[in-house]
C-alpha cells in the first residue's frame, strides 16, 4: 500500500508540537469547537447522523475517489457539519513509520511526525492516510484535497466500524504525482496505520490485513483539534477526544440531545463461562449476556456519559427460571450494594430493574454479578439517564 514518502522538515514539526500533550489551540473560524457537551451522544446516534447528512448537497470533491482496495471509483467526500468532513471505503493497512517500531513490515517513514519530530509508528499510532496533493493539478481540486480545507498532520478523526468507533489522526500520505503509473496515487481513499486496524478489529498485517468496506472516517477540521503527544501516548491522547468529538458533532449536527443513553451488554465483556447469546426472543442490538450459572459470575458493560453525576441506571433483563436472581451492581469497582432481579414469565420476556449510580465523565465499566449459585439474569442492555 505504500511506497516513497515525503519527510516534512523537523523545523516545521517542532513549530507544531506543543508542551501539553494533549493541548488546544483557538478554534479557526469555520469549524467546530471542541466544547463540554450537555449530553453524551453514542457512536451510534452520531454515525446515523452522519450518514444522514452524506448527501449530493453536501459533496465535497467533483470526481469520485478510489476505494482503495475494491478499486471502485465510488468513494465520496461530505461537508456533514462546519468544518467536519466524512467518508466510507475500505482499510488497507498503512504499516510506514519504523520508530520506535521494531516489526518487519514497516516501510519508510511516515509523512507526519509526532510532537518530538519523531515518524509516527504504524504499530503504535492508529493513523489514517489521505492523498499527497492534488492529482488532477488544478485548483480547487476535483478530488478532496485536505490542504484546501484547513486540516494538517495529526489533524483528529472518528473512525467507525461495524459497531467501533475509535480516534485516529492525519498521519501519513499516499504517493504524490510523480507516481501515478502505482495503484496507489493521491486519488485513493481507506488506508490506515496497522494501530487503526487492530482498534477496529480489522486484520491488521501489515502485508496481509484490511477489510473490503464500511469504514467511515469522520475528519475534524482545524488547528483546535490537532493531537499533540508521542508516539508513546498519542492513542491514549487521541482515544481521550473521542467522546468530546462525538458530543460536538452530535450537537452540531442539530438531533435532539438524548436525555438516556443505551448501552448494549453485547459491547461488555463475561466472566469465564458465560456467553453471548441471541437464542431468545425480543433482545435489542445483536443479543444479550448470559452469564455462567455459577456465584460471582459477572458481566461488565462499559457506559459513557459526558457529565459526572448520579445517574439512573436501568438494566433491561430477562430470567425465565423460577427464581430471582440477585446480583450485585458496581461501577468502576466501587460496590453500589445488590439488586433484585425477580423472575419474568419466559427468557423471552424482558423487564427492567434500576439502581442510582454515581458516574464519572467518561467512559465507566458497570459490573453485574450474580450473588446466587444461578449466576445473573440474562442482560440485554443498560439505560444511563444523562
Ligand atoms: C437457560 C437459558 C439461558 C439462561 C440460563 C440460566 O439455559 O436458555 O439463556 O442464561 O438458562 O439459567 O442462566
Ligand atoms: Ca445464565
Amino acid at each position: 500500500m505504500s511506497s516513497t514518502r515525503t519527510r516534512l522538515a523537523v523545523a516545521a514539526a517542532a513549530a507544531l508540537a506543543l508542551a501539553a500533550p494533549l493541548a488546544i489551540e483557538d478554534a479557526h473560524a469555520g469549524t467546530v469547537t471542541a466544547a463540554p457537551a450537555a449530553t453524551s451522544y453514542t457512536p451510534a446516534q452520531v454515525l446515523a447522523g452522519v450518514q444522514a447528512n452524506m448527501t449530493t448537497a453536501n459533496k465535497v470533491n467533483s470526481k469520485p475517489h478510489i476505494n482503495t482496495m475494491t478499486r471502485a471509483q465510488n468513494v465520496n467526500v461530505y461537508q456533514v457539519a462546519s468544518g467536519v468532513f466524512a467518508y466510507s471505503s475500505s482499510l488497507a493497512v498503512d504499516d510506514d513509520g519504523s520508530d520506535p517500531d521494531p516489526d518487519p513490515d514497516h516501510q519508510g517513514e511516515t509523512t507526519f511526525q509526532d510532537s518530538n519530530g519523531k515518524q509516527l509508528a504504524a504499530h503504535h499510532v492508529p493513523f489514517y492516510v489521505l492523498g499527497d496533493d492534488c492529482w488532477d493539478r488544478k485548483s480547487p481540486c476535483p478530488h478532496f484535497f485536505y490542504k484546501e480545507h484547513n486540516i494538517k498532520g495529526r489533524q483528529f478523526a472518528l473512525m467507525f466500524y461495524q459497531g467501533k468507533c475509535i480516534g485516529a489522526i492525519f498521519g501519513d500520505t499516499q504517493t504524490g504525482n510523480d507516481q501515478t503509473t502505482s495503484d496507489n496515487d493521491s486519488r485513493e481513499l481507506g488506508e490506515a496505520s496497522v494501530k487503526s486496524a487492530s482498534l477496529l478489529g480489522i486484520p491488521s498485517s501489515g502485508t496481509t490485513g484490511g477489510v473490503d468496506n464500511g469504514v467511515t472516517v469522520v475528519i475534524f477540521s482545524g488547528s483546535s483539534w490537532i493531537v499533540n503527544g508521542t508516539n508513546a501516548n498519542l492513542n491514549t491522547n487521541t482515544q481521550a477526544l473521542v467522546q468530546n468529538a462525538l458530543d460536538t458533532l452530535g450537537a452540531s449536527m442539530g438531533g435532539t440531545p438524548p436525555t438516556s443513553s443505551t448501552f448494549e451488554a453485547e459491547t461488555g465483556t463475561l466472566s469465564a463461562g458465560g456467553t453471548f447469546d441471541s437464542n431468545h426472543l425480543g433482545f435489542t442490538g445483536t443479543g444479550f449476556a448470559n452469564t455462567a450459572n455459577a456465584a460471582g459470575a459477572f458481566v461488565d458493560i462499559p457506559v459513557t456519559v459526558a457529565a459526572a453525576g448520579t445517574k439512573t441506571v436501568t438494566f433491561r433483563y430477562s430470567d425465565g427460571a423460577t427464581a430471582a436472581r440477585p446480583a450485585t451492581i458496581s461501577v468502576n469497582g466501587a460496590s453500589l450494594g445488590t439488586l433484585n432481579f425477580p423472575a419474568t414469565a419466559n427468557w423471552d420476556t424482558w423487564s427492567t430493574a434500576s439502581i442510582s449510580a454515581p458516574l464519572s465523565s467518561g467512559t465507566n465499566t458497570i459490573r453485574v454479578t450474580g450473588t446466587t449459585a444461578d449466576g445473573a439474569a440474562n442482560i440485554d442492555s443498560v439505560t444511563v439517564s444523562q
